[in-house]
């Protein structure tokens, strides 16, 4: 009886390896993976859990885990390089990317005149991070004349904050090149305020309990999407179906429920 089962396993093994060979030899004859395309995506990594770095500097984050499974659900590749936040846009019209995945709001007349925009994926709005010992500042409204708030270059958050020193509720806008710079300003004192995207305010404040906290009610309601440039209807209707798919399949809640 053993013996039967270890030759029968054993007889399986050699037909799986037979066929792995043989499958592996037709793809390289046919090309095979050289076959698959593969795009290229920017974003601005210091924005957790949307797009982040580990240890070793390779991008990851929520953004990623989703488009790599939109990518292989439609049979292409994404590689992943870091810009500011600014320069991704531009990156895409220059042609020297394909794809941005960014935690971009898509619902931005602005940019959708210089982009396209898959179907969103995930709604956020913009919140105020102050110091936990922070009493007076309670939400938006309560930022002042005399306070300096920080906020991401090119961002929806920097739209806000520049929007309040032109209306001259607050004395500067202070518009940084990183999140992780415009949080290392509050924590030194050299603003009062932060505004960002809720999402990333929340993990944030999940891993800094002590430092830092949310004020106030959210405002500006905004929905991200991927970017692709104008006109690139082929790989749009690839993100957008395989989009479709992983929020069928349970990929989209899994990755939440990994993420967040
Ligand atoms: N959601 C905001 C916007 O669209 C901020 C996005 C920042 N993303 C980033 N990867 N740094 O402007």
């Amino acid at each position: 009886m053993m013996k039967m089962e270890k030759t029968k396993k054993f007889v399986l093994l050699a037909l799986t390896m037979v066929l792995v060979f043989s499958l592996a030899a037709c793809g390289a004859q046919s090309g095979g993976d050289e076959d698959v395309v593969t795009y290229k995506a920017v974003t601005e990594p210091s924005f957790p859990p949307f797009d982040t770095t580990d240890e070793d500097g390779n991008i990851i984050g929520f953004d990623m885990d989703l488009m790599n499974a939109i990518a292989e659900d439609q049979g292409f590749k994404v590689t992943y390089e870091a810009l500011a936040f600014d320069a991704l846009i531009p990156a895409l019209q220059a042609g020297n990317a394909d794809i941005i995945t960014a935690g971009m709001n898509a619902e931005d007349p602005a940019r959708q005149a210089k982009v396209d925009f898959s179907k969103t994926y995930y709604d956020s709005a913009l919140v105020v991070v102050v110091k936990k010992d922070n009493t007076t500042v309670n939400g938006f409204n309560d930022l002042t004349a005399d306070m300096k708030v920080a906020s991401q270059i090119g961002t929806t958050g920097a739209d806000k904050t520049n929007e309040l020193k032109a209306n001259g509720q607050i004395k500067e806008a202070v518009i940084l090149d990183a999140f992780t710079t415009c949080m290392l300003q509050l924590r030194n004192g050299d603003v009062q305020a932060v505004i960002i995207d809720k999402p990333v305010a929340e993990s944030y404040v999940a891993k800094q309990p002590d430092f830092v906290k949310i004020v106030g009610e959210p405002e500006g309601a905004e929905s991200y999407g991927f970017a692709v440039q104008k006109g690139n209807k082929e790989l749009l209707d690839k993100i957008n179906a395989g989009l479709q798919n992983m929020i069928d399949n349970g990929t989209y809640d899994a990755l939440i429920e990994k993420w967040f």
